[in-house]
């Protein structure tokens, strides 16, 4: 018997309606959230804000191995997850463009990841977590109790990035455009050298088009359940 409480990994791209998913599978399991994409974001809004250069590393690993982040998400409200850096709220400001634009190059960067890595298993030391992100189950917990790896057609992904934007106000940006910048994240993020995205070799895949959120959501929840009964 293992000595902490269960992880669940859920990786895949962008758009393929991860952080949804992910919150109501920890809000319904009480289990915790870990939204790894919006630290990476974080430490690219604090970048950014400090007007570090991007190929300026000493300067970057001094940053990240001194940031504080805060990740809250209130139990009734799954939607809700506050993020917080230096004792500053940028729940909204990392969803931005132009972090948006940015957090690739930083995510790339060994040392970020490092770093990172290291909160995020301090954090779910103790188990009991839903995480999400790209590298979750083939990195962070190899030894998840369940992966999934969540896909969506690009267009379809795309369609979905438009409906968020358009829900925040974020000004006019074409479904060709977004199409163009999910297609390149894509093979950024899946051919850099250091934990690219990648299916784990024991992670389930789900490809949501054409499915509602609570229908991946109990798909995900009952696989829960089958994998614990068989532990
Ligand atoms: O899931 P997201 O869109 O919020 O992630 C933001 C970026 O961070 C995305 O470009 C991929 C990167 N990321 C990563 O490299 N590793 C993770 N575990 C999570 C996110």
């Amino acid at each position: 018997l293992r000595n902490r409480r269960p992880i669940i990994a859920i990786d895949g791209p962008a758009g393929a309606g991860k952080s949804t998913v992910t919150r109501l599978v920890a809000q319904q399991l009480g289990l915790m959230y870990l939204d790894t994409g919006a630290m990476y974001r974080a430490v690219t809004w604090r970048v950014l804000q400090a007007g570090i250069d991007f190929t300026d590393e000493p300067a970057i690993a001094e940053l990240v191995s001194q940031c504080q982040i805060s990740l809250i998400s209130s139990g009734s409200q799954p939607q809700s997850l506050r993020v917080w850096i230096d004792g500053k709220e940028v729940t909204q400001a990392i969803r931005s463009l132009d972090v948006t634009a940015n957090v690739s190059a930083i995510a790339a960067l060994p040392v970020v990841r490092h770093e990172l890595v290291k909160q995020q298993q301090r954090w779910a030391s103790k188990g009991g977590v839903v995480a999400e992100g790209r590298d979750i189950g083939t990195h962070v917990f190899p030894d998840a109790e369940l992966k999934i790896f969540l896909t969506a057609s690009v267009q379809e992904r795309a369609r979905r990035r438009l409906q968020d934007l358009q829900g925040e106000d974020q000004g006019t940006v074409s479904l060709e455009q977004l199409e163009a910048d999910i297609q390149l994240r894509d093979q950024r993020d899946s051919t850099r050298t250091l934990a690219p995205l990648r299916q784990a070799a024991d992670a389930i895949e789900i490809n949501t088009d054409g499915f509602t959120i609570p229908e991946v959501t109990d798909k995900i929840i009952s696989l829960y359940h089958k994998k614990a009964s068989s532990l």
